[in-house]
């Protein structure tokens, strides 16, 4: 297996817990929605789409919606919360860097925080647009480097080993100069909007514990430095706490993020 193939059977092994999360993405799946415009009878694709928060809210506005992620346990998830909401959905297990699915067939992609963990940025980008109609969205929430999400994965990066050959930081699409390079001379009308997903939380260490058991690229980290060099495990937590402390106000953690949309021309 190449180093690309491995990075994807680590992402996929890794987002196994996330179900948890699916309470605080949830709200933000109605504001990306939004953002991209989604009408009823609208051909929608939501790639990476986890346990489907973004994909079912499209679909309750009777858009026509497709939905695709790597981890097959998000996906049985996915199917159940679908069922629980009365709306039908089209689930495929894949990769967004290899869609399978035909040029110019959506009228929106739409991706919540999932995209931006495909290894390869232009990859995924150049599949996500293939599979859109010229006219229609590319819309996506990413989180920016400068805040709490992209700090503590900078933070997370610094303590695991280093990347592998090939793999872009996922942060990186949370900043709007780098999206518009990659944008390139593909898309109009780039419209970014900043966000506030506010998560519930009892304490620092409460925060940290969750983000421990759910968030994919933390577990193993946490696993990892528990196995082999306790003392590194608690400098990692100490400086966690630190970075979020300035963000934690009410039982809520602040988590600033950004939301993009564009037209294919
Ligand atoms: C932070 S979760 C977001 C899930 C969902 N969109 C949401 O908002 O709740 C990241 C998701 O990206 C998926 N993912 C990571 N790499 C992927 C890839 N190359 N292709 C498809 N999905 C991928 C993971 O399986 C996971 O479901």
């Amino acid at each position: 297996m190449d180093g690309i193939a491995q990075f994807k059977e680590a992402q996929k092994q890794s987002w196994v817990h996330f179900t948890p999360f699916e309470a605080i993405t949830t709200p933000t799946a109605a504001r990306l929605v939004k953002h991209a415009g989604i009408t009823p009878g609208m051909k929608v694709l939501d790639v990476a789409c986890g346990t489907g928060v973004v994909a079912i809210t499209a679909a309750r506005l009777d858009a026509t919606v497709t939905a695709l992620d790597l981890t097959p346990q998000l996906l049985d998830r996915a199917k159940e919360n679908a069922r629980l909401a009365e709306v039908q959905v089209k689930w495929y297990e894949g990769d967004v860097e290899h869609l399978p699915f035909a040029d110019g067939q959506f009228d929106a992609v739409l991706s919540q925080f999932g995209h931006m963990f495909a290894p390869r940025p232009e990859v995924a980008l150049a599949e996500m647009l293939r599979v859109l109609k010229p006219g229609g969205t590319i819309a996506f929430s990413t989180w920016p480097p400068e805040f709490l999400v992209g700090q503590t994965g900078a933070l997370a990066a610094r303590y695991a080993p280093p990347p592998l050959p090939g793999v872009a930081p996922p942060m990186l699409w949370g900043d709007p100069k780098i999206i518009g390079k990659r944008f390139g001379n593909g898309v109009e009308n780039v419209r970014y909007q900043r966000a506030i997903m506010a998560v519930p939380a009892l304490s620092l260490a409460h925060f940290r514990g969750n983000v421990e058991r759910a968030a994919g690229p933390v577990i193993k980290l946490i696993e990892t430095l528990a196995a082999t060099d306790p003392a590194r495990l608690e400098s990692f937590r100490q400086e966690f706490d630190a970075i979020v402390a300035p963000y934690f106000a009410d039982n809520l953690v602040r988590q600033d993020y950004l939301m993009t949309a564009a037209k294919k021309l």
